[in-house]
């Protein structure tokens, strides 16, 4: 879910509305608004996107007001309806919240307020909360900030929240476990601002507190914003940072969806993901987090990836590309699994987290548990200062600016680059790469944008490729050794923006069950570059013709015996074998783009999904 907040001297309605849009990313079965007019509270909430809840308030409420809150719901407890959405008034009508995450212990709790009288409009933990907070505060005679406080401590779950009081509307209430939330703070302290993220307040402030696990703050106009620990009630210094992020980084540039901006942007992502790490003159790769813990990779028994979704299928290629050069055994775990099947860890493992968002909340968990193993933990997250990348020991940042596409693209490329960064250089600190071999694979690499560059050229081609099979019902992908997980991520494109099934299976494996679904109406799209086990794929293709699939080759430029047999071609660039995914993802991505185009579906915000997913 995304949360946003004003308070100040401003309107609070448009900063609200436009800063919800910038975080649907996170969610939008559901949005909802409250504006507090110095006079009254007014709510307005519906089922459905931010543009839907700009049609309902039209006709519910007037937008006036300097203190508002809102929010846009991906939904754990309770249909996505009205009643469900937020943001939750409490009985009285007195107190207001927004909440993204889950009060894991809210039946008990409410079974207890339900008995003290309370009743409730909605299914969500969330109207639990807020009332339990309004209990505390006429209970023990209390501020707000201290009956949020008090009320936490009696919470189990993951929050980040904001409140405030409609008789005390200079003051909102923030606080956060587990779920992100920044302040962004306006000159003279004169307004404030809330949300998961910095994106809805960059034009108005560069100035920005992220709150940390079990803190709160209580943000008062013209006093400024106060932090405690959730937990014992101590001060906490404020550290207010300085944001990087420009607005133009956030918006579409003239590209007509996310998606495809951000798969044009691959050039630059990859370069920017390498820039300053890889020296090819000098013949090194510097990455402070890897020197700084080079003797825990060098002594580690193994190396296990934990991830989920994209991530986990950038941990894949991972895996053969640290045990194709670095030598090193590599697990690569769904962070779901692994953290809770009793993992075997030791001292000795060496744990890399990957992460877009590095809020994942699976993730998180799978990275404390290690921890508490002892194990040394590494993240590769994208956004900076996230949750992970805070939880854990070292890491590296994939630099490839903000994602806001839900389906995950350069994220996923430039999680490839920063892997295979840090693969070339354990392989060399180890000696498994030789110097010769290792230079080849730096100048290659650098090479890869421009030949990224040159596979999104093909873009118009494949567009016409969608359009043949747009109406299928299902398409299966294939790939063989490096190239197996990037059939996976293909199929899991399609699936996400389109709602075509589409399976990915290792080329080989074919011949034990997905063979079976093949016949004349059936896409299949077979990455065949000439540097993975070529031939064999060739065989594979075989198979398939003589039953007749519609084969769709992804081949090295150049390339004849597939053409010879393939139904249609895209053509890469050649490149060395362990940096074609590099190359061969490109057209995957763009031919589920162009098919979910046509369709008509809405690719930056596919139904159901959300990009940061911040329950288990
Ligand atoms: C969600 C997103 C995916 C993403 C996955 C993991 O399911 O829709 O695109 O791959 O979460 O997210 P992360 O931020 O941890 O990479």
């Amino acid at each position: 879910c995304g949360i946003v907040g004003y308070i100040g001297h401003r309107e609070a309605y448009p900063i609200i509305i436009e800063g919800l849009k910038r975080l649907e990313y996170r969610g939008y079965d559901s949005a909802g608004i409250a504006l507090f007019d110095g006079k009254n509270l007014k709510v307005s909430k519906t089922k459905g996107k931010v543009a839907d809840l700009e049609n309902r308030i039209e006709k519910e409420i007037t937008k006036t007001g300097n203190v508002g809150i809102g929010h846009t719901r991906w939904a754990t407890h309770g249909v996505p309806n009205d009643v469900n959405s937020h943001p939750h008034i409490s009985n009285s009508g007195d107190l207001v919240i927004i909440h993204n995450g889950i009060i894991e212990n809210y039946e008990s709790l409410k079974q207890e307020l339900i008995s003290r009288g309370y009743t409730f409009q909605s299914d969500t933990d969330t109207e639990v909360l807020i009332n339990l907070i309004e209990d505390v505060k006429k209970q023990e005679n209390v501020k707000l900030g201290k009956a949020v406080q008090v009320a936490l401590n009696q919470v189990v779950g993951a929050y980040a929240i904001a409140v405030f009081d409609k008789n005390k509307p200079e003051e909102v209430v923030v606080a956060r476990l587990g779920s992100p939330l920044a302040i962004g703070i306006g000159e003279n302290e004169d307004e404030f601002f809330i949300a998961s993220d910095a994106s809805p307040f960059l034009e108005y402030t560069k100035n920005a507190i992220y709150l940390e696990d079990e803190e709160m703050a209580i943000i008062r106009r013209h006093k400024g914003v106060k932090i405690r620990k959730i937990k014992d009630d101590s001060l906490v210094d404020t550290y207010v940072q300085e944001l990087q992020l420009n607005l133009e980084q956030i918006e579409k540039g003239g590209f007509e969806h996310f998606m495809l901006k951000e798969i044009f942007e691959q050039p630059k992502a990859i370069t920017d993901t390498y820039r300053g790490r890889l020296l090819r003159n000098e013949a090194i790769i510097k990455m402070a987090g890897v020197e700084d813990n080079m003797k825990k990779f060098l002594n580690a028994n193994r190396i296990i990836i934990v991830a989920c979704g994209t991530s986990w299928h950038a941990g894949l290629v991972a895996e053969y590309i640290f045990e194709d050069l670095a030598r090193v055994p590599v697990e690569v775990e769904y962070a779901s699994e692994f953290r809770y099947r009793n993992p075997v860890i030791t001292e000795n493992d060496v744990i890399i987290a990957i992460s877009q968002s590095g809020e994942t909340a699976d993730t998180l968990a799978a990275i404390k548990l290690a921890k508490s193993k002892g194990a040394f933990v590494f993240g590769v997250c994208n956004v900076v200062g996230s949750s992970i990348a805070r939880e854990t020991h070292a890491g590296a940042y994939t630099h490839a600016g903000p994602e806001i596409g839900v389906a995950s693209t350069k994220a996923f490329t430039t999680q490839i680059t920063i892997l295979t960064l840090i693969a070339l250089r354990l392989a060399r600190a180890k000696g498994t790469i030789s110097s010769s071999d290792f230079r080849h694979h730096l100048l290659e690499l650098e090479m890869i944008p421009k030949k990224v560059e040159k596979a999104l050229e093909a873009d118009d081609k494949i567009k016409l490729i969608a359009d043949i099979y747009k109406d299928v019902n299902n398409f299966l992908y294939l790939g063989r050794g490096y190239n197996f997980p990037v059939a996976l991520e293909g199929a899991l494109k399609l699936k996400e923006i389109s709602y075509i099934h589409a399976e990915g299976y290792p080329a080989a494996e074919m011949k034990h069950g997905p063979i079976a679904l093949i016949d004349e109406n059936m896409p299949i799209v077979v990455i065949a570059t000439k540097k993975g086990h070529y031939e064999k794929v060739v065989s594979n293709i075989q198979e398939i013709k003589s039953r007749k699939g519609k084969i769709i080759g992804i081949v090295t430029e150049g390339d004849v015996q597939v053409k010879a047999l393939a139904d249609h071609i895209i053509e890469v660039p050649e490149t060395i074998e362990s940096l074609s995914p590099l190359l061969t993802t490109i057209p995957l991505q763009l031919l589920s783009y162009h098919i979910a185009v046509l369709l008509n579906k809405n690719v930056d915000q596919p139904r159901n999904l959300a990009k940061s997913v911040t329950v288990e």
